[in-house]
């Protein structure tokens, strides 16, 4: 669903729209000058060769500006680099810049080191692996005097959000510029929607909707390990049916949506509470689905001023799909993506209803958001301008671990619980080699530990 092997996402040719990303500013802090621009040539490595990675290798070469090569690869399966490899090498677009003889295509859970060993200060490393390995690749990226562009999500857990909090104020001290891949923010009509509510186009907002509910997507649900393949490896072959590596689909899925509504808030929840379940347990020949993820969530947030944000996720065959954003003012609605992640046009009505009639602006600009948030990053590498996404990366990330959390538990759970939460989902990840035991193991029937709300103290 997210990404096919051509490396360029379905999301990513489904919806070419966009607004500008909000680069977080330092401003007064006296900070020393690394960018890779100063010859013309920005070196890329890519961590995490899948659709996503591919495809935001791809964008990368698509930039405008400097001269940017591919110079590296890294990831842990020879199949998927491969497949990587051959899209990339094999586009007559960008063909030319991409420089990965076999020698710098590495494989293994220290590929990430040695891909970015290849490039030199200033340069950029994009982290497309599941998220657990987020802080990890980060921490050395830093080590390194390397810009980052990571993908969403970045945590599923309050210890590595706040690795990644601490990690960031390091990459900022160091001006290093870091891109999360929440693309909405770099939807030009998203911004223009922003500006406009902003400006009070609807009043006051009072309730926000979102919407992600279609069929069984991406790695959602797992059945029991075949015998041929190790469990860590399985566990990350299938990521979204894992939380420790995912944040598990709703993290993985629902966080587009929650982040760009918060965005339009300007403010983040302070606390949710939901319901959730699993309705299919076994496939049509009654094999069981053994996976952490439930196919339901209703999540209601509420912010510090008693605005509230519901939202309704569903992995589904045959119910119907909704996939959409929509606001709520005191003087007028909104929607803010009428399908898709951040699709385009938003359109702002006065009154409650979202009708032709009542329509009084709606957006016209159309831009590829996975292509503007490429060229946000090389512009600030460029002009050598302040810029972090990653503080904002890491909130959205806990606010969805914060709706997941309160599905999963059957309770009240605020922001500051998920922040300070001490359940780490993969300790020692930073370790981890090919041989190391797997996060969580299945019981004697294959079932991984799964939530049960009301029965565990914990998500599992
Ligand atoms: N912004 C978007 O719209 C969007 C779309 C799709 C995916 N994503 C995000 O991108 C990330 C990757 O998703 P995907 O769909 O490309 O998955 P994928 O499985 O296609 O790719 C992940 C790749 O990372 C590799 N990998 C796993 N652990 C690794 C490690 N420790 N070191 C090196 N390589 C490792 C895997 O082998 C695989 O090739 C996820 O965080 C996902 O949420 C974002």
């Amino acid at each position: 669903m997210d990404s096919n092997n051509n490396g360029i996402s379905r999301r990513e040719l489904g919806k070419r729209v966009g607004a500008i990303a909000a680069a977080s500013a330092l401003a007064g802090i006296v900070i020393p000058t690394v960018h890779a621009a100063e010859n013309s040539t920005i070196q890329v490595a890519l961590i995490g060769c899948g659709g996503r990675g591919t495809g935001a290798a791809s964008d990368a070469l698509h930039a405008k500006g400097p001269t940017i090569k591919l110079v590296a690869m890294a990831d842990v399966f020879k199949d998927r680099q491969d497949n990587s490899y051959a899209a990339l090498s094999g586009n007559k677009e960008i063909a030319p810049r991409v420089d990965v003889p076999p020698e710098r295509r590495f494989i293994g859970f220290d590929a990430y080191k040695k891909a970015m060993d290849c490039l030199k200060p200033g340069d950029v490393a994009i982290f497309a692996t599941p998220l657990a390995f987020r802080w990890v690749h980060f921490g050395y990226a830093i080590e390194k005097g390397l810009n980052v562009f990571m993908e969403k999500p970045l945590s599923a857990d309050g210890s590595s959000s706040r690795k990644l909090l601490k990690l960031g104020e390091e990459a900022q001290s160091k001006n290093l510029k870091v891109a999360v891949g929440l693309m909405s923010r770099h939807s030009r009509s998203l911004e223009e929607l922003s500006k406009r509510i902003g400006d009070g186009a609807i009043g006051e907002i009072i309730l926000m909707r979102g919407y992600r509910m279609h069929g069984p997507a991406a790695t959602f649900r797992s059945t029991p390990k075949p015998a041929n393949i190790s469990e860590l490896d399985y566990q990350i072959r299938r990521f979204h049916s894992f939380i420790w590596a995912s944040g598990g689909c709703f993290n993985d899925f629902y966080i587009h949506h929650i982040d760009h509504l918060c965005w339009m808030k300007n403010a983040w929840p302070v606390k949710a509470q939901a319901v959730g379940g699993r309705h299919y347990k076994t496939a049509d020949d009654g094999t069981p689905y053994v996976d952490q993820n439930f196919d339901s969530y209703g999540v209601e947030y509420t912010f510090a001023d008693g605005t509230k944000l519901n939202f309704d996720g569903r992995c589904m065959d045959g119910a119907q799909e909704i996939y959409s954003s929509h606001l709520h003012g005191t003087k007028g609605c909104a929607i803010s993506s009428p399908g898709g992640d951040c699709g385009s046009p938003s359109t702002i009505f006065k009154g409650l209803a979202e009708t032709k009639e009542n329509q009084v602006w709606q957006s016209t600009v159309q831009s590829n958001p996975y292509l503007n948030e490429w060229q946000d990053l090389i512009d600030a590498i460029v002009q050598d301008k302040p810029y972090s996404e990653l503080k904002r990366g890491v909130e959205a990330s806990l606010v969805c671990n914060m709706g997941r959390m309160a599905a999963h538990t059957g309770h009240e759970v605020t922001f500051d619980q998920v922040l300070n939460s001490d359940h780490v989902f993969a300790p020692d990840v930073d370790k981890m080699t090919e041989s190391s035991p797997a996060p969580v193991l299945a019981d004697a029937n294959g079932m991984y530990p799964k939530p049960e709300p009301g029965k565990k103290k914990r998500e599992y």
